[in-house]
């Protein structure tokens, strides 16, 4: 009896949840993410505490956290998403227009300041915040960030086309241009360095790092050729190329997903590459996976990886099935305020498959991949790889079940938002309730874009459309030091040493993809092996030489890794023994 009265608690509560409607929501979040959205805005948004014209408060918590600052990553996407409504016609008040303009400018401020990350020639644009009344913030802090000037660049870039377009090119070859430039420089110049990523925590290589610098380069590119401002085209098209060979390099393809850092240590399952993929959705370019479409077999792959890495972390999704969507936060590693589910991270796992039904339903089919059918698998367990037309009874199957998954996770946040609908940073993964920094700003646009994707919304294309990825990829990886491994075991016949270790060189600890060394007869009848790498200069690395016969991994060396740190230029020979 017990028991029983236990099931139709649990029943009752997950039918109240997911009970009131979508469009309810909808409804009333709105208007009152948009309002709430403007209130962090300086200098009349009532929360803005003060904040000058222009500029984004993170939230207008003072402490736990103190989020009262600007961050150039925040500000970038609240605004783009303003002036995706303002260019959009979607809102089209002279107030939003002024306060676009006032983001300019207070833009144009921030950049020249000079800050720990460096002048505004020197790195400098990589600082990740300020204070709200246009200082530098000088405390220790993660940093640079490398994704803030091209996210910035791609707002305004995407205000500069709609001027051109409505006779005001004056002020972009005037006014804004300048700004961007310096942004697109600086993103050319310094792509290939580590920075902290959208988290502020790893410092390496991201991949939504990577994915808005490459975006801001094709779209400066363009804006360029429109104004004549010729001289940065080759320039800006050689780095954007190598970005997009970089971004290639993310996918992880024995797991299906993307590895969202270089470095950290961690699995790499994260909202960095869901973010990645909605904001670098352009309808034009279908279902292609080189730039990580929201419909591309390799973004649906990776959401699925992604979500599901938090079924059973967060107790609020213990309840959930399978294929049901659920709450979802940074990565599943997170330890800020214990780790816990965010309204964006929800919010974007929605966006991405609106995106993905949008571009569906124009292109009239969608494909099933070896690459997506797991993500497919979800919505019908017979389906198989092919391309189904939009007259298919299956496309009918999967889009529906997909919309409704989309949903599921708006419902979610629903469930989650409190009634007066403003939205945290985060909420509790036990019992919901909201946390971490009140009024995030960046909860606002993530929840209005997605309601927006939910509508079919498609944004202004960024020039994705038949990139072509170089067959090999530039090399322009900085200092490198030619090291020399050179290791003494016996083998027998059919086997051979590879090498593999922490960094891209070493392929990031994939054994499938370690280089092999070489040996010969000559050399004590194959028990001197040797392969001549490149890597980094002044890096610290570690590594591993592993046996594989026939091409199958059959041993690794014993604990612990080798480690070494490469020095700042020369050759290095090491002489090892296997262990
Ligand atoms: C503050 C950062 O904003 C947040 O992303 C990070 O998780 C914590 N510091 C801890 O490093
Ligand atoms: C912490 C987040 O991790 C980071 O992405 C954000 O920029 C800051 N908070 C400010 O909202």
């Amino acid at each position: 009896m017990h028991s029983a009265w236990l099931v139709v608690l649990t029943f009752c509560a997950t039918v109240l949840a997911q009970s009131g409607s979508i469009e309810d929501y909808i409804n009333s979040e709105a208007p009152i993410s948009k309002a709430n959205l403007l209130a962090n805005i300086g200098p009349n948004g009532s929360r803005s505490s003060g904040a000058k014209a222009g500029l984004v408060i993170a939230s207008p918590s003072t402490s736990d956290p103190d989020y009262l600052f600007t961050w150039t990553r925040d500000s970038a996407l609240v605004f783009k998403s303003l002036i995706d409504q303002y260019t959009l016609s979607e809102d089209t008040s002279s107030s939003l227009r002024s306060s676009i303009d006032d983001y300019v400018a207070a833009q144009t401020v921030l950049q020249q300041l000079t800050n720990p990350s460096g002048t505004v020639s020197t790195g400098g644009l990589g600082e990740p915040k300020f204070n709200i009344n246009l200082t530098t913030f000088t405390d220790g802090w993660g940093r640079p960030q490398r994704d803030g000037p091209g996210l910035r660049a791609i707002a305004l870039i995407t205000y500069a086309n709609w001027l051109i377009d409505n006779s005001n090119a004056s002020y972009v070859t005037n006014t804004l241009w300048p700004v961007i430039k310096l942004d697109l420089d600086y993103t050319a110049k310094y792509w290939n360095q580590s920075g902290f990523d959208l988290w502020e925590e790893v410092s390496s290589r991201s991949f939504f790092t990577t994915a808005a610098q490459h975006r801001s380069l094709r779209q400066g590119v363009t804006l360029a050729s429109k104004i004549g401002q010729t001289s940065v085209i080759s320039e800006y098209t050689t780095q954007a190329n190598n970005l997009l060979c970089f971004l290639q390099s993310y996918w992880n393809p024995t797991d299906n997903y993307v590895t969202s850092n270089t470095g950290g240590g961690r699995s790499g399952k994260d909202a960095n590459s869901v973010l990645a993929s909605i904001h670098s959705f352009d309808a034009s370019a279908g279902c292609d996976a080189r730039t990580f479409q929201p419909c591309s077999d390799k973004a649906l792959a990776n959401h699925k990886v992604y979500v599901d890495a938090f079924r059973t972390i967060y107790s609020i999704n213990n309840a959930t099935a399978d294929n049901k969507a659920v709450a979802t936060g940074r990565y599943p590693e997170d330890v800020y305020y214990d780790g816990q589910p965010w309204y964006l991270a929800t919010a974007a796992a929605a966006e991405q498959l609106y995106n993905a039904l949008t571009v569906w339903t124009a292109q009239e089919s969608l494909e099933v991949t070896s690459t997506s059918l797991a993500f497919f698998c979800q919505f019908s367990s017979s389906v198989q790889t092919g391309t189904y037309a939009a007259s298919s009874s299956t496309f009918t199957t999967l889009t529906t079940a997909i919309k409704a998954y989309a949903d599921g996770f708006i419902l979610v946040n629903a469930k989650y938002t409190p009634a007066d609908g403003s939205l945290a940073e985060q909420f509790h993964k036990d019992d919901g309730h909201p946390l971490s920094a009140k009024h995030l700003t960046w909860s606002y646009p993530a929840t209005l874009t997605a309601f927006a994707a939910r509508k079919g919304v498609v944004p202004a294309g960024w020039g994705a459309k038949d990139l072509a990825v170089p067959s090999v990829c530039e090399s322009n990886l900085g200092p490198q030091v030619t090291m020399s491994f050179n290791l003494i075991a016996s083998t027998v016949k059919n086997e051979k040493i590879s090498i593999v270790g922490s960094i891209d060189a070493l392929s990031n600890w994939s054994p499938d993809d370690a280089h092999t060394l070489k040996s010969s007869p000559y050399l004590l009848n194959y028990s001197i092996w040797n392969i001549n790498l490149k890597i980094p200069a002044s890096t610290r690395f570690e590594y591993k030489f592993i046996r594989k016969v026939n091409g199958t991994l059959t041993a690794w060396e014993s604990d612990p890794n080798r480690s070494y740190e490469t020095p700042a230029k020369g050759i290095k020979v090491l002489v090892q023994n296997w262990r």
